[in-house]
């Protein structure tokens, strides 16, 4: 809830108390040199002992309530027709409305199952924007990826409301020059992951599944990242203003044909679904649960997990649950924007997006800035971020470098996990590495696997960068870590 001080300042309260803790350990910045060097200079290859702010990603890494921890003590343990089971697509049911329920272990085993079935070699997938996952899969399968994305959501900065949306012109321009039977599914995510966490409006959704309706094409909506796209529609949407977010969610259930999410995010826990109007669909999809899966009334996740998001999703609709994650990323933003700091504006969900790029503006795109830039930011701060640019994309077919729209390094603001003492932390040391970057430089493969190399790549950095940088870290802050 943002509260007013007397001086006027807005405070992101947390209207929540702490009651289990993880103790953190805060390396200094010689012995962060030392571990990002052994992960390869890549942030997800770091041991987690040695990161002190884990702001990688919210995925599977979000607290818990005390009601979903107490769901797990009661569960039905049986491998066919658990009594979990029903409890959870019946929660599902409540919060979507959708006729049928098939269980996954997590987003992307989701994404599987729908471009196994639906996605046909040489077909198109039309989107407001792809997730890593997401376009591996449908590219598994022979497909092709075209976005649709709004003008204003490849721009950084800007001011509007929902730079998630889709260009209805283009997708329909799209169906018309690909031919509505090429086009697997048009698919919408709500939030964008890979743009910063910007926001999809329902008028936009409804006017996107409309066109989709009118060619007769398959409609496909992640609602991995809904909670802060729900927080958006209720604050920026008019139409929206004094519905709950219960029928907010309600109305988008009735949009698309197909809804999934990865339950790591949305629900707060460890797993994933997939959720179906049409029957016909259901039935296609299926056979291949107990396939890749798990027996259809588990679909790979434990019966555990499966009553702590059955909680989870309903308390999702509860604004003090869902606020927190973009009030915090706003206040980040707005502290490292008064410094002078690149972010993508308006702030979006999911985390801050700091603009690799123009912070690091001397370095060519070929040194891979995002990149560079979450390594420079572990060894200032212990602080682990996640590259979401040219490293997370895929090389073109005749082995040249696929630079990214956008160069981001993303620091994740998992749901109601971190104080603003903390948040404040991660502003002073990213605005000293500001005023240091071009003490930064940039890095080279080493090693470059296939698919989703950013996953397990590594990199070493192309002169002695990194410990000049510490050299400088020492300097300025004496003895404090
Ligand atoms: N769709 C979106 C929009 C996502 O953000 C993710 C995961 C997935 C699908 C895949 O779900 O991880 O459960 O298999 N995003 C994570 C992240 C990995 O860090 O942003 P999953």
């Amino acid at each position: 809830m943002a509260i007013k001080f007397r001086s006027g300042e807005k405070i992101p309260m947390e209207m929540h108390k702490v009651r289990i803790v993880q103790k953190l350990n805060l390396l200094p910045v010689d012995e962060r040199v030392r571990a990002i060097e052994e992960a390869g200079n890549n942030t997800f290859l770091l041991k987690n002992r040695d990161v002190f702010l884990d702001m990688l990603t919210d995925s599977g890494v979000n607290a818990m309530s005390q009601e979903q921890s107490a769901a797990m003590m009661c569960v039905d343990d049986a491998y066919a027709g658990s009594e979990t089971f029903y409890r959870l697509e019946k929660a599902l049911n409540d919060v979507f409305g959708m006729a049928y329920f098939l269980p996954a272990h997590q987003g992307r085993a989701c994404e599987h199952i729908i471009s196994k079935c639906f996605v046909k070699p040489g077909q198109v997938a039309l989107m407001n924007y792809h997730f890593t996952t997401t376009k591996a899969h449908i590219m598994q399968c022979g497909g092709t990826v075209i976005e649709v994305v709004s003008k204003e959501g490849l721009k950084v900065k800007g001011d509007a409301p929902f730079k998630g949306n889709l260009d209805i012109d283009r997708l329909k321009s799209e169906i018309a020059a690909v031919g509505a039977k090429n086009v697997a599914f048009v698919r919408v995510e709500a939030g964008t992951n890979l743009i910063g966490g910007q926001p999809v409006s329902v008028a936009n959704m409804r006017e996107a599944a409309k066109v989709a309706k009118e060619n007769g094409i398959l409609t496909v909506f992640d609602a991995s990242l809904l909670s802060d796209n729900l927080y958006f529609i209720k604050m920026r949407e008019a139409e929206f203003k004094n519905k709950t977010l219960n029928e907010i969610t309600l109305e988008l259930g009735k949009l698309f044909d197909i809804t999934y999410f990865s339950a790591r995010k949305l629900g707060c826990v460890r797993g994933g679904g997939i959720l179906v109007n049409r029957e016909d669909l259901y039935e296609e999809m299926k056979p291949l649960v107990p396939l890749y899966e798990g027996f259809l009334t588990y679909g790979g996740m434990s019966v555990r997990e499966m009553e702590a998001l059955a909680v989870g999703v309903k308390e999702g609709l509860d604004m003090h649950v869902i606020e927190q994650t973009p009030l915090f990323v706003e206040a980040l933003s707005d502290e490292l924007i008064k410094a002078g700091v690149p972010v993508v504006t308006p702030a979006g969900g999911l985390g801050c997006h700091i603009d690799a790029e123009a912070f690091c503006a001397h370095l060519p795109k070929s040194e891979y800035q995002s990149g560079a830039l979450a390594v420079a930011m572990y060894i200032a701060s212990g602080v682990r971020g996640m590259e979401r640019g040219t490293l997370s994309e895929v090389r073109n077919k005749d082995g040249t470098e696929h630079y990214a729209e956008m160069e981001l390094l993303r620091l994740a603001v998992p749901k109601r996990v971190f104080t603003l003492s903390q948040l404040k932390y991660v502003a002073d040391r990213l605005i000293w590495l500001y005023e240091n970057r071009t003490l930064i430089g940039g890095l080279e493969f080493t090693y470059e696997p296939k698919i989703l190399r950013f996953f397990f790549g590594k990199l070493k950095p192309r002169s002695h960068w990194m410990h000049t940088l510490a050299g400088k870290f020492k300097a300025d802050f004496g003895d404090s870590l």
